[in-house]
């Protein structure tokens, strides 16, 4: 979603922004736009598109000043037009703001500002905010934002600057992230880490309510109602080489293979193999609390709640645990029976998501125990949950998420493997599970070893229309994931279903043309699935299986066959997502779509 980066320091302050906003391109965005403080005014240089069409804008006259905000649009109100980019500017023209998030009471403000001879050149939320900062302004930025956001209801993260306070940038959050940059002599805001990377590590995370205000000696955070907040400042771990591409023709290549990589970094430290366990300590959670659970619900969104369905599978066969996953944006308005024996896992990417934020907020205010499977370090769902697990896949900046969703199942597998050997798990099942999951990396590298093959395939397909993903139990979630990836990046249509709804509805779809994808592995409904390819094929359809090897009995009935090795049946869909994710980005590449930057989406969707 929409990007924020602004600075404060002695630089020009044009290429710093234009930099921060390349970097978060990855968000999704559809315009963009610069303003910088320049002599005794503002100059704002704003367009529609991709960033290269502001390059050019620029070319002919960049603003020159040390004092700046850029944002990357993406939008919501009002077309993704050069008028509605941001920045957009107050009635005097001297006041500045970008904005990401959603001003819920923008039109009734409007309709009163109006009313006092205002004029809107934008459809606009965010030029509402600027006019009602500029109707406050009495030669003091900072009073005048937090007033105006004292009028203000819906989600926010803004910067603004002034032209007659050319050294001053005000910034503030409420449901958007954003954070400050404290480099030497310079200071940042972001509303994503990846944008201020380049010049420093050291970073405060805002919280909601709070704003801060930079200068070019420094910053000071405070809430809306004017007390100090004192803030500690994090060290962001991970460097400028993990968010490039590293010689990877898009990012969401380089991240399907560093699975084996994060998949490590997921696990590492966390299993104990004596035990046949798992030590998770950041969940906050004693072995008394695990017993006392009574049922587990995992809330997330988009390939978050796959990852969760799988968790299902894992919590109940193991830890014998009643679970239940819910979609976020539909937990946190229906009236979900929790208590203080539930355990709510929300399972998050970016830990910015504002649905599954929300569903944790209404798990916590009912009482439930909440813990959050995050891969942002400092993110607000990481920082309001209870207790939690960073994932550590490493930054994931390919909108479609790869690895972060093996991490989010291993950290899934952990949690649930800690609760079983409280309760119904053998200390032999324990090891075994534990073997397997140590030995998923070497795997997943031999999957990877083997991606020609899956290319090859892609080129057979990529001209396809429709696909068909279908799997069964554990691996039914893996079918919506592959057909998810495929749709979200290659624009076919594709749908997932458990292999024996086939037969109530999908089935009719199946011709000559219409490839379908078995997740097939040697498990314990293999017979089952055997029949219902036998079925696809009965009617014409092509079909792609993901089997075992050593699998002789598919292979006679597909049209093609990839192998993954055997692991143990819970931890398949690992194994099993890996050539869907290959086959989902070689196809798009084939069909000359974005893969990094899809159509219409979002890496981190911080509005409903
Ligand atoms: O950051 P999150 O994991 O909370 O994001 C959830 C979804 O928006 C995300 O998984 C989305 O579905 C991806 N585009 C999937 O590739």
């Amino acid at each position: 979603m929409c990007g924020i980066v602004g600075y404060v320091g002695p630089k020009q302050a044009t290429p710093i922004l234009m930099e921060g906003l390349r970097r978060m391109e990855y968000r999704g965005y559809d315009s963009a736009g610069v303003a910088i403080i320049n002599g005794d005014g503002v100059k704002v240089k704003k367009a529609a598109g991709k960033l290269s069409v502001l390059v050019e804008k620029l070319r002919t006259e960049t603003p020159r000043g040390t004092v700046g905000i850029g944002h990357t649009r993406w939008a919501t109100h009002g077309a993704p037009t050069t008028p509605n980019a941001h920045p957009h500017l107050d009635r005097s023209g001297k006041i500045a703001v970008i904005h990401n998030g959603i001003i819920e009471n923008a039109p009734v403000i409007k309709k009163a500002l109006q009313n006092r001879g205002h004029v809107f050149k934008s459809e606009t939320d965010t030029e509402v905010l600027a006019h009602l900062i500029g109707a406050y302004y009495e030669g003091n930025l900072e009073q005048a934002v937090a007033a105006a956001l004292w009028d203000v209801a819906g989600a926010y993260g803004i910067a603004v600057i002034s032209a007659d306070e050319p050294d001053v940038l005000v910034a503030a959050r409420n449901g958007s992230p954003l954070l400050v940059g404290v480099g030497e002599g310079e200071y940042f805001v972001a509303s994503d880490a990846s944008a201020i990377l380049e010049h420093t590590r050291s970073v405060v995370y805002l919280d909601d309510g709070e704003m801060v205000v930079l200068t070019r000696d420094g910053y000071r955070v405070r809430n809306l109602t004017e007390t100090h907040v004192e803030k500690p400042v994090n060290q962001i771990e991970w460097d400028l080489a993990t968010i490039e591409r590293g010689g990877f023709a898009h990012f969401m290549l380089k991240e399907i293979f560093e699975q084996p990589e994060s998949l490590h970094n997921t696990v590492r430290g966390h299993l104990l193999e004596e035990e046949g366990s798992a030590r998770l300590r950041g969940l906050n959670l004693s072995d008394e609390d695990y017993k006392r659970i009574n049922r587990v619900i995992i809330t997330a969104c988009g390939t978050s709640w796959h990852a969760g369905l799988i968790g299902e599978y894992i919590f109940e066969e193991m830890a014998r645990v009643p679970c239940e996953v819910e979609y976020a944006s539909e937990f946190r308005y229906r009236n979900p029976i929790v208590d203080e024996n539930t355990l709510v896992i929300a399972v998050s990417q970016s830990g910015e998501t504002a649905d599954t934020l929300a569903a944790v907020r209404e798990a916590k205010r009912r009482g439930a125990r909440t813990i959050g499977l995050v891969n942002v370090v400092g993110s607000t769902i990481a920082r309001e949950v209870q207790g939690g697990l960073y994932l550590r896949a490493g930054p994931e900046i390919g909108v479609a998420s790869t690895k972060a969703f093996n991490s989010q199942v291993a950290a899934l597998a952990m949690v649930a493997l800690k609760m079983a050997r409280l309760r119904s798990l053998s200390l032999l099942q324990g090891r075994q599970f534990i073997e397997a999951l140590q030995a998923l990396p070497a795997q997943i590298a031999k999957v990877l070893e083997r991606a020609p093959e899956v290319e090859k395939l892609a080129d057979r397909f990529a001209e396809a229309h429709n696909a068909l993903y279908l799997g069964r139990g554990v691996n039914f979630p893996v079918a919506l994931e592959g057909a998810l990836k495929l749709k979200e990046i290659s624009y076919i249509h594709a749908e997932g279903y458990p292999a024996a709804e086939m037969k109530h509805g999908p089935i009719a779809l199946i011709d000559e043309n219409m490839p379908v994808v078995f997740i097939a592995p040697r498990d314990a409904v293999y017979a089952k699935i055997v029949s219902n390819i036998e079925e696809v094929k009965a009617r014409g359809g092509k079909v792609i299986a993901i089997v075992t090897e050593g699998d002789s009995e598919i292979g006679r009935l597909a049209e093609a066959v990839f192998t993954i090795p055997p692991t143990h049946d819970l931890l398949t869909p690992i194994l099993a997502s890996v050539p869907l994710q290959l086959f989902a980005y070689y196809v798009a590449v084939r069909r000359g779509c974005n893969v990094d930057q899809p159509r219409n989406l979002a890496k981190s969707v911080t509005v409903e």
